[in-house]
C-alpha cells in the first residue's frame, strides 16, 4: 500500500523536500503564517457549522443568530469561537506583517510573496467587514450603513462601488445577501486560493532567515518537519485553548434587532476598523475626502508596492533607519487612533441635542453638520432626509 501511493504521489520526494533544512536562528516569530492560516481554516470550520442555522435575510437573520445562542448545541461555543477568532485573525495577520516588515523579508526575490500578502489583508478585512453586518443588530445594521457612506465617497467609483455592495438605494435585505454571498463564497474562494499561492512562494523561495543569517547559515537549521511544524502545532493548539477560553467566557454582543427608522444610533465599527473611523473625524467638510479616501488608498498602496519602493539589501533593523522610522510612526498612529476610537465618548442621541420636533432635520454630509458639540470629539456622520425615508421603508417591508 505504501510503495503504491509512494509511486503515484511521490511521496518520497515530497518528504524529502519538507525534511530539508531551515535557515539557522528561525525563532517563534516564524510560527506567525502558521497560526494566520490556522485561523482561516478555523473561520471556516466554525462558519460552515453557523450556516447551518443561519438565515440571510432582514426577517430572520437576527432570530437565527439568537437560534444559535440559544438552542444549537454548543451553537453559543462556536459562534463566540468565529467571533474572536476574526479578532485574532487580524492581530495576528498584523503581527505578521509586522516581522516580515522588521526582518526585511519583503525584499527581493519575495516581491509577489509580498504583494499576495497585502491581497491576503485585505480579504482579512474584507472577511471582517461583510461579516459585521450578518446579525442584523443595531451596531451591525449602522456601522454597515456608515462604511458604505464612506466608501462613496471615493471620486469617480465611489458611487458605484456603494451601489453595488447595497443593491439599491438603502441597506436592506439584498445587501444582507450579498454580503452573505462575499462572506461564504466569494471572500474563502479568493483567500484560499491567494494562501495557496502565498505557500507556493514562500516554499519557492525558502524562508529569508533573521537578518543575522550568514549566506552559509541558509540551511544548516532545524528540518522544517518534523521540527518547524512541531513548534507550529503547539502555536496552533495555544491559540484554540485562548479562543476556547474567550468563546466560553467571554459573551459575543448581540444588540437590538436592526431598527433602520432608529437615525439616534451612533455607529462604531468593529474594533480593527477604528483606526480609520477616528482618522475620519479629524477630516471634516472638504477636507473630508483626506480621512475617506486620499490617506487610507495612499497607505494602501504604498504598503503594497513597499518591496518596489525599498530596495536596498540591508535587513538589519538599526541600518535601517528610514524603515524603521516610518514603522514606528504607523504602528503608533494605527495603535493610538485605535485607542481614541475605542474611548471616544457615545455620541449624544440627537433627540438629547436637539428638540424633539428638530429630530428629523438631519442635513447631507458634505453642506453642514448638526451643532453637536466640537469639543466632544465625535463623528459627525450624519444621514440625508432621503435616506431617512428609505431606510424607514426598508424598515417598514422587514416587519
Ligand atoms: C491569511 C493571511 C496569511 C497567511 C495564512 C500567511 C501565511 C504565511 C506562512 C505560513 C508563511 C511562512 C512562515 C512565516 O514566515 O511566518 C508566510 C510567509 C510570508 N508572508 Fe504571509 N501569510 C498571510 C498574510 C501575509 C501578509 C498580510 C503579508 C504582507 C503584507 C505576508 C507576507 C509574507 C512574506 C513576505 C513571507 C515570506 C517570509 C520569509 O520568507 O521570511 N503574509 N506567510
Amino acid at each position: 500500500m505504501k510503495q503504491f501511493l509512494n509511486d503515484r504521489l511521490l511521496l518520497d520526494g515530497v518528504m524529502a523536500h519538507l525534511r530539508k533544512p531551515l535557515p539557522k536562528h528561525i525563532n517563534l516569530l516564524f510560527s506567525l503564517g502558521s497560526l494566520a492560516m490556522f485561523l482561516l481554516l478555523l473561520q471556516a470550520a466554525t462558519g460552515a457549522f453557523l450556516a447551518l442555522s443561519y438565515s440571510p435575510s432582514p426577517d430572520h437573520a437576527y432570530n437565527a443568530v439568537n437560534y444559535i445562542n440559544d438552542e444549537v448545541p454548543f451553537g453559543k461555543f462556536v459562534r463566540g469561537l468565529h467571533h474572536w477568532g476574526a479578532s485574532a485573525m487580524v492581530i495576528i495577520v498584523f503581527l505578521h506583517i509586522l516581522r516580515v516588515v522588521l526582518y526585511g523579508s519583503y525584499k527581493a526575490p519575495r516581491e509577489l510573496t509580498w504583494v499576495v500578502g497585502v491581497l491576503l489583508l485585505l480579504v482579512t478585512l474584507g472577511f471582517g467587514f461583510t461579516g459585521y453586518l450578518l446579525p442584523w443588530d443595531e451596531k451591525a445594521y449602522w456601522a454597515t450603513v456608515v462604511g458604505i457612506e464612506i466608501s462613496s465617497a471615493a471620486p469617480v467609483l465611489g458611487d458605484v462601488v456603494a451601489k453595488i455592495m447595497r443593491g439599491g438605494a438603502e441597506v436592506g435585505a439584498v445587501t444582507l445577501s450579498r454580503f452573505y454571498a462575499l462572506h461564504t463564497i466569494w471572500l474563502p474562494w479568493l483567500a484560499f486560493g491567494l494562501v495557496g499561492l502565498h505557500l507556493f512562494l514562500v516554499r519557492f523561495y525558502g524562508s529569508s532567515g533573521t537578518p543575522k543569517n550568514t549566506p552559509e547559515d541558509m540551511e544548516t537549521g532545524k528540518p522544517f518537519y518534523p521540527d518547524q511544524v512541531f513548534e507550529d502545532v503547539v502555536g496552533m493548539l495555544i491559540l484554540f485553548v485562548i479562543l476556547a477560553c474567550a468563546a466560553l467566557f467571554a459573551p459575543v454582543p448581540l444588540e437590538d434587532v436592526a431598527d433602520p427608522t432608529n437615525a439616534d444610533y451612533d455607529p462604531r465599527p468593529e474594533w480593527y476598523f477604528l483606526f480609520l473611523f477616528q482618522l475620519l473625524k479629524y477630516f471634516q467638510g472638504p477636507f473630508e475626502i483626506l480621512g475617506t479616501f486620499v490617506i487610507p488608498t495612499v497607505g494602501m498602496l504604498l504598503l503594497l508596492f513597499l518591496p518596489f519602493l525599498d530596495r536596498s539589501e540591508r535587513k538589519v533593523l538599526w541600518k535601517r533607519p528610514i524603515a524603521m522610522t516610518v514603522t514606528s510612526i504607523c504602528v503608533v498612529t494605527i495603535v493610538g487612533l485605535t485607542i481614541l476610537g475605542a474611548t471616544a465618548p457615545k455620541l449624544e442621541t440627537q433627540e438629547e441635542a436637539q428638540p424633539a420636533d428638530e429630530v428629523q432635520q438631519v442635513t447631507p454630509p458634505d453642506t453642514e453638520t448638526t451643532d453637536i458639540d466640537e469639543e466632544e470629539d465625535v463623528f459627525d456622520f450624519q444621514l440625508t432626509e432621503e435616506e431617512i425615508e428609505g431606510a424607514r421603508e426598508v424598515g417598514e417591508d422587514s416587519q
